[in-house]
């Protein structure tokens, strides 16, 4: 019998890959395609998603033609995406309706402050589970809509849709579904998380004709065959991709918990079967639905800057050349030499949630090399999931014990070791590293029964390094008191 194959589509914020999986969850092949990111004013974040569907097209071939497979040979193709990413389209052409504005984008920011002083705010915050911020999705729907109103009407007439990545890549691999999971719904703030529908309350809050919505699906299930790029494969899963991640780390069980280190990085934990509110200023979230079987919420720390600040001091300051020279550059020096940089680019998201923060460097005195600013963008990472962490053992009631790891900022060992030290609990990566991908391959193989059960994935798991706790508590305690001083300077700086 011919040997098969799981693939997933990873479609990012700065790239797609699509990468080939087999049955022991090893990566066969791999194709990526980085696409253009705009950004036409300050704040502003936008994708051309022609462009990335372009991407994909190109690259599904690619990756079969890399492992030596073809379409036969694939059971199913799963999707993880760039979370909160909204983009309008015409129903009819299929052209879209101008760029896809990104998740880190804060235009709405006055749009947001509006709204907030609504009285029913509160009531689409409790059917969401989410608090009411640029990041998500349905401000900036309102937002376009408001700017050209008669796109609104088209809108009641189901002639406009809505859609975050996964439903733009679905509608155009079978030419012409309109569906979402519910991960990547709960990221919209129009899902009511408790019933899995959209929430009449929150369409009516953000004048949003539920005609353009798509109909929200299990994550992990068959969405339909694709007719485009992976022809006659079904699509098995779609899941954001911060919960790919989690899937892909096997943390199946209430009470495991992963962080993704991206352009940003997302902290998330199991929560199992129950939505567990936030008092400490974390989100919660659908960790995934099973067709026909269980759905898991998780509770979510998000970061929004971590990694795109290497790249802010790779491209914009142009201090190194490419990303991974930053950890030779903060080598260079001891420590920090009392400087701290807080990259509140896109305001601060968790457990801030300000939106109107912006970022500070403090600290500086005429010692300060660019060593040192190298090491104060490592940091950064590391306190922001400090403050993330501390805010989820509150919410638990329980001590994080060890740190799961992935993304590509996993490389970098003396960042790896900064958070051991700052977390003071050992930190773990997986032998995978493509975890976001191999969740949506694990995914979309459960739902074809390519794989058997959640159980016999775990045997994949397997660890490949870990970073161990050696800082002095008391220099953490003073470094931390000192990041947080700096914290508050972002807040309201302009007012
Ligand atoms: O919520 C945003 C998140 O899904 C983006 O992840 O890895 O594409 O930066 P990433």
């Amino acid at each position: 019998m011919t040997e098969r194959y799981v693939v997933a589509i990873d479609q990012g914020t700065t790239s797609t890959r699509c990468i080939v999986f087999d049955r022991r969850g090893r990566l066969v092949s791999l194709a990526q395609q980085e696409h253009k990111q705009y950004y036409p004013k300050p704040g502003w974040v936008e994708h051309d998603a022609a462009e990335i569907w372009r991407n994909v097209e190109r690259l599904a071939p690619e990756a079969l033609r890399r492992a030596g497979i073809t379409e036969e040979q694939v059971a199913a193709v799963g999707i993880a995406n760039q979370r909160e990413t909204t983009l309008l389209w015409d129903r009819d052409t299929g052209a879209p309706l101008g760029h896809a504005i990104v998740w880190q984008d804060t235009r709405t920011d006055d749009l947001v402050r509006d709204l907030r002083d609504r009285p029913d705010a509160k009531l689409v915050e409790h059917d969401s589970a989410l608090p009411l911020a640029t990041y998500f999705s349905g401000p900036r729907v309102r937002w376009m809509l408001d700017l050209h109103p008669e796109l609104r009407a088209r809108a009641e007439r189901g002639e406009v849709l809505f859609g975050t990545m996964e439903t733009w890549l679905i509608w155009k691999l079978t030419g012409g579904l309109h569906v979402t999971d519910v991960t990547n719904a709960s990221r919209t703030m129009l899902l009511d998380v408790h019933t899995l529908d959209w929430s009449p309350t929150a369409l009516a809050f953000f004048g949003i004709p539920r005609a353009m919505l798509p109909e929200v699906r299990p994550s992990v299930g068959v969405f339909g065959k694709a007719v485009a790029a992976f022809p006659g494969v079904r699509i098995g899963a779609a899941l954001g991709d911060q919960q790919a991640a989690l899937f892909g780390q096997t943390c199946f069980t209430p009470g495991e918990a992963k962080c993704t280190y991206g352009t940003g990085s997302f902290l998330l934990l199991n929560t199992g079967g129950e939505l567990v509110r936030s008092t400490h200023g974390l989100l919660s979230t659908v960790a995934y639905q099973i067709a026909g079987g269980p759905t898991a919420y998780a509770l979510e720390g998000s970061i929004a800057i971590t990694g795109s600040l290497v790249q802010w001091f790779r491209d914009q300051l142009e201090l190194i050349a490419s990303a991974p020279e930053i950890e030779t550059l903060a080598r260079t020096v001891a420590d920090n030499g009392g400087c701290y940089i807080v990259p509140a680019f896109s305001g601060l998201y968790a457990p801030y949630w300000r939106s109107e923060a912006r970022g500070v460097i403090v600290g500086l005195t005429s010692y300060i090399t660019k060593g040192h600013l190298a090491r104060a963008v490592l940091e950064a990472t590391a306190w922001q999931t400090r403050e993330v962490v501390d805010a989820m053992n509150a919410d638990s009631g329980l001590d994080l014990t060890t740190l799961r790891v992935d993304g590509g900022m996993t490389a970098d060992n003396l960042l790896m070791q900064f958070i051991a030290d700052v977390l003071d609990v050992p930190v773990v990566r997986p032998l995978a590293a493509e975890t976001v991908s191999l969740g949506a391959a694990y995914a979309a193989g459960l739902a074809v029964g390519y794989w058997p059960d959640l159980e016999g994935l775990r045997q994949n798991w397997h660890r490949a390094a870990q970073w161990l706790p050696t800082m002095d508590p008391r220099l953490r305690t003073t470094e931390y008191r000192n990041w947080q001083r700096a914290v508050e300077r972002t807040f309201d700086w302009t007012r």
